[in-house]
């Protein structure tokens, strides 16, 4: 997972377009309509002294979302509203993200909220999204960061289903997890696919090759478990995140096959061509809401941020306050694919939403799980001695960032 970065350059987006023009464009004839209903809404809402969000779900927010971009915000400390859960109540929590649990004793990464400069971000109401759920399938299709994503989901619903009324199993030779809330026959799942397509690291327990091989234009053997879904949240980034790539037309074993290396930009391409082609076919846009989630930044090399060569996240308590900060391990241009590929898509009558989470994680130095976690290897004396050698800087910390992820997602499922 921890591949070495290749070295590229840093090209800072500075791009002004809003990430809401789908939605701008999809609302622009109802916003006239809205307009003058949320107006008297608001009158109302002053009058009761309500919370403008919570209570106006349903037309308002439509409007609010196609002026506010909440990805462009700060982050506030404040241990009120969050964390949403605690670590030790989920049922569902990984030993890959129980910092708590494994030691960490500073616990204000738990605290964070995000305001988006503009508007706020709608509380979180489990019910609400579990009545939204019901009798459908929420999937999230990616690698161990969506897992993460995944499981901060889960923890945020299921502590208001008792235990009796939920379940988990995994089906799929264990690439397919799923949470049921039993009562509203809502389902929330995970499926591993790191890469998307098909490659020889889709195991879900043994896929450390050392030699990772994709095959850019297969993505049937996995879609075929999601493709009904109601709302699929798709991430692939990480695993590309190396200069080159293997590439395999054939199948795995076909003495015919034919192998490649492609760099790292156009294979990428390559596969989420092969997604979007998938999608167009298979996907009926008017009964299922779409989602891609930008990269996940990581925090592997300390002088990025002005800190220390050769530290990395490990002892981290703070955030980074540069504003716009930005790290040498999420690519821009990566960014630009996947921003390409979904405009593309859209043309062709399909929308996928960008859950932009790049630059509003990228401040979040503090929050990965660092040396407090599972470690699924027993430690050398090395790495004993010298624990940042350890120290997880990719995942995060639940509660935590992924949370955050997740209440924005909530705000899109709602409004879109
Ligand atoms: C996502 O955010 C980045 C950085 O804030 C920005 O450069 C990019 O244009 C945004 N992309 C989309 C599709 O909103
Ligand atoms: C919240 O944080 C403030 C400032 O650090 C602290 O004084 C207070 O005790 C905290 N409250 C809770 C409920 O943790
Ligand atoms: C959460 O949603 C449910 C179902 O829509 C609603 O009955 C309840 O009042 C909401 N709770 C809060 C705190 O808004
Ligand atoms: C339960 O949900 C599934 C989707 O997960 C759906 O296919 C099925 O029809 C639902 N069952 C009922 C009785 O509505
Ligand atoms: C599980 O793995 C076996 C052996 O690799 C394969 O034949 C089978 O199709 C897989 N099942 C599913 C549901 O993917
Ligand atoms: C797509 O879904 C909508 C809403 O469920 C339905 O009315 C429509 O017939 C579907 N279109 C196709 C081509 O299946
Ligand atoms: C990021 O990478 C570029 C290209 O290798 C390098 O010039 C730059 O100094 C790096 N920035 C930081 C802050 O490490």
């Amino acid at each position: 997972m921890a591949n070495k970065a290749p070295q590229q350059e840093i090209v800072l987006g500075n791009s002004t377009t809003t990430n809401n023009g789908g939605i701008r464009s999809t609302f622009q004839s109802l916003v006239l309509v809205l307009t003058t209903i949320v107006v008297v809404t608001a009158i109302y809402l002053t009058q009761e002294g309500g919370e403008w969000f919570e209570e106006s779900i349903s037309s308002s927010s439509i409007v609010e979302e196609s002026k506010c971009n909440m990805f462009k915000g700060k982050w506030v400390f404040d241990n009120i509203t969050h964390p949403l859960y605690k670590e030790k109540e989920c049922t569902y929590m990984s030993d890959q993200l129980a910092c708590e649990k494994f030691g960490r004793k500073d616990l204000s990464y738990q605290n964070w909220r995000w305001q988006p400069h503009q508007c706020d971000i709608p509380r979180f109401n489990a019910t609400a999204l579990l009545e939204r759920l019901r009798n459908k399938r929420l999937v999230f299709v990616g690698d161990s960061l969506n897992r993460g994503q995944w499981i901060s989901m889960v923890c945020l619903v299921e502590s208001s289903v008792p235990p009796a009324l939920k379940s988990m199993s995994t089906i799929a030779n264990g690439s397919l997890s799923i949470f049921k809330a039993i009562e509203f026959n809502a389902s929330i799942e995970f499926y591993w696919a790191p890469l998307l397509v098909e490659s020889n690291s889709d195991d879900p327990t043994n896929h450390r090759v050392p030699d990772r091989t994709v095959r850019v234009n297969s993505i049937q053997k996995h879609a075929k478990h999601w493709t009904d879904a109601d709302i699929l949240v798709f991430n692939t980034f990480l695993w590309w995140r190396r200069s080159a790539m293997n590439v395999l037309w054939g199948s795995f074993g076909d003495p015919d096959a034919v192998y490649k290396k492609v760099g790292m930009v156009r294979v990428y391409e390559m596969a989420l061509r092969t997604w979007s082609d998938w999608l167009e076919v298979h996907v009926n846009g008017s009964k299922t809401q779409l989602f891609f989630v930008s990269m996940s930044p990581t925090h592997q090399r300390a002088h990025e941020w002005g800190g220390v060569k050769g530290e990395n996240c490990y002892k981290e308590t703070d955030l980074i306050t540069q504003e716009d900060y930005w790290g040498n391990g999420t690519f821009p241009s990566m960014m630009r694919v996947v921003e390409n590929v979904l405009e593309d898509l859209k043309s062709r009558g399909l929308n996928v939403q960008m859950l932009n989470i790049t630059q509003l994680s990228e401040y979040r130095k503090e929050g990965h799980p660092s040396i407090y976690r599972k470690q699924w290897e027993p430690l050398t004396e090395e790495q004993i001695s010298n624990p940042k050698t350890y120290a997880d800087c990719i995942h995060w910390c639940l509660p935590g960032v992924s949370d955050t992820w997740n209440e924005l997602l909530y705000a899109y499922i709602f409004h879109q």
